[in-house]
This record gives structure tokens, C-alpha cells and sequence, in this order.
């Protein structure tokens, strides 16, 4: 049977001052924390298990666990996060992956988040975004290219984050939000469009070869991967997307 670990850091009290790209959301703290806990669920039901990093109030986004390392092969980078203001979330994640992991530390000038990165059929895919700059790629690449995956880097244009806007499914296809990203950087991927109507609401990771947890109010999107075959599993997370979030955002898979 796969190993499947899941990294996740619990709802701190201060997660409605989490960073946003635009003003500021009103959140309902105790919804976060229910839907924070149902997703903890559907892991477990999915036969992950789940590793709680203990959650952090001088960090409101801690939930985001995902931008904190990026797993590649037998080495876990720690990430210099773009916002200066979350770089304080690593330590406890890098204590955890060193137990496991050669451990990298991400040097300064680069930045990188988590969320900017995603592995595909042996392919490392990293956002140039308003948190990933050049710098951090190449660390990135280094590192890749040493452990032998090539790296494809997509400009990201109207996202947070890669993962905001480009969400793997399985191993060849990909979700796109139109018009967010360098979709030239694609080429070779099996891509489906998120719904116009739904811009910005789908978010999707991939829980089994089959199964695919996808939000709740994205159901055209989501139908569409459906009839791709997969088994989809929606997810009410209104108040992590609220705050930029998806559902990549809280764990960092161990596979
Ligand atoms: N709230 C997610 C982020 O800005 O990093």
C-alpha cells in the first residue's frame, strides 16, 4: 500500500488577519475550523496519515502549511516565503521533515512558496509569481536537476499563486483558470478549463489515483473532472478561500 502522510497546522485564532490579495474578508473563524477539520477527515478517511504541526498565532496563514517546503525527491527545500511577514512559519515544518528528509534551506535573495509548485508525471512545474522570483527558481532547479526532474517555469499573471490558477488532477491533466497564467508553459498537458462562472472557486487535490477532493462551489468545473472518470469528493471551504486558500494549501503531501 502507497505511504501517504499528510502535513497539517490547525486554524490559529488569528486566521482572519491572514494575508489577502484584495481588502479585507469578513471570516467566520468557527466555520474555518470546522471546515479545516472536515478536510483533516476526509485525509483520514482516504487512508493518509495525518501529521499535526501544532498552529502558530503569531502566524495567521500557518494554515497554509504547503508553502512552507517543497518535497523534491529525497530532499525537502525549506521555502524563504515571498511574504516577509510568514517566513517565521517554517521552523516547525523543517524539524518535522528532517526526520525524513535531507533538509535544504532556501537562501536569501530567493523566495518561494509551496503553493507556486506542483509535480507532474516527473515534472517540477514552479510559478514566477508576486512570491516566487527567479532567484528562488533557480535554487529550485538546482536541486531538481540533481535529483533528476526537469522544471518548467509558468509565469504566473492574475493569481496568487500557480496553484491558485493550475490545479493537477491525475497525472497528465491539468485545471487552468483562463487568462491567469502562461498557458504556452502547458504545452503537453491534458488541460480543462475551470467554468467562467466559476472563476477563481475551483481548487482540486488529487487524494488517490482515482478520488479528487475539489470545492464545493465550483460543480460545473468539478463535473467536468467527473466525467473524466474520477470519483470527486466537494469540500465547503468558503472561509479558507476567503482567505486566498485552496485545497493544495493545507497539507504538504509525503508520498
Ligand atoms: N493567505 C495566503 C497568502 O497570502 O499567503
Amino acid at each position: 500500500m502507497t505511504d501517504r502522510t499528510a502535513l497539517i497546522r490547525p486554524v490559529p485564532d488569528s486566521f482572519p488577519l491572514a494575508l489577502v490579495r484584495h481588502g479585507r474578508p469578513d471570516i467566520d473563524l468557527g466555520l474555518a475550523r470546522a471546515q479545516h477539520r472536515e478536510y483533516r477527515r476526509v485525509l483520514e478517511e482516504t487512508a493518509h496519515v495525518v501529521h499535526v504541526v501544532p498552529t502558530d498565532e503569531a502566524h495567521p496563514d500557518c494554515v497554509f502549511i504547503e508553502d512552507t517546503a517543497v518535497i523534491v525527491g529525497t530532499v525537502a527545500i525549506i521555502a524563504r516565503i515571498g511574504a516577509e511577514s510568514r517566513r517565521g512559519e517554517t521552523p516547525p515544518v523543517a524539524e518535522y521533515l528532517s526526520r525524513r528528509f535531507d533538509i535544504v534551506e532556501m537562501r536569501p535573495p530567493g523566495t518561494l512558496d509551496g503553493g507556486d509548485v506542483f509535480l507532474l508525471d516527473d515534472v517540477f512545474y514552479v510559478g514566477r509569481s508576486s512570491r516566487t522570483n527567479d532567484d528562488g527558481i533557480g535554487q529550485l532547479r538546482a536541486i531538481a536537476h540533481h535529483q533528476g526532474f526537469p522544471v518548467v517555469t509558468v509565469d504566473v499573471e492574475d493569481a496568487l499563486h500557480l496553484k491558485s490558477a493550475v490545479l493537477p488532477i491525475d497525472d497528465e491533466t491539468v485545471v487552468v483558470t483562463p487568462r491567469s497564467v502562461d498557458e504556452s508553459k502547458l504545452e503537453g498537458l491534458r488541460v480543462l478549463y475551470e467554468h467562467d462562472d466559476e472563476r477563481n472557486r475551483f481548487s482540486a487535490l488529487p487524494l488517490d489515483e482515482r478520488t479528487v477532493l475539489v470545492t464545493a462551489d465550483a460543480p460545473v468545473t468539478a463535473a467536468s473532472v467527473a466525467a473524466m472518470g474520477h470519483a470527486i469528493v466537494p469540500l465547503d471551504v468558503s472561509e479558507i478561500q476567503a482567505a486566498d486558500g485552496g485545497l493544495t494549501c493545507m497539507s504538504i503531501m509525503l508520498r
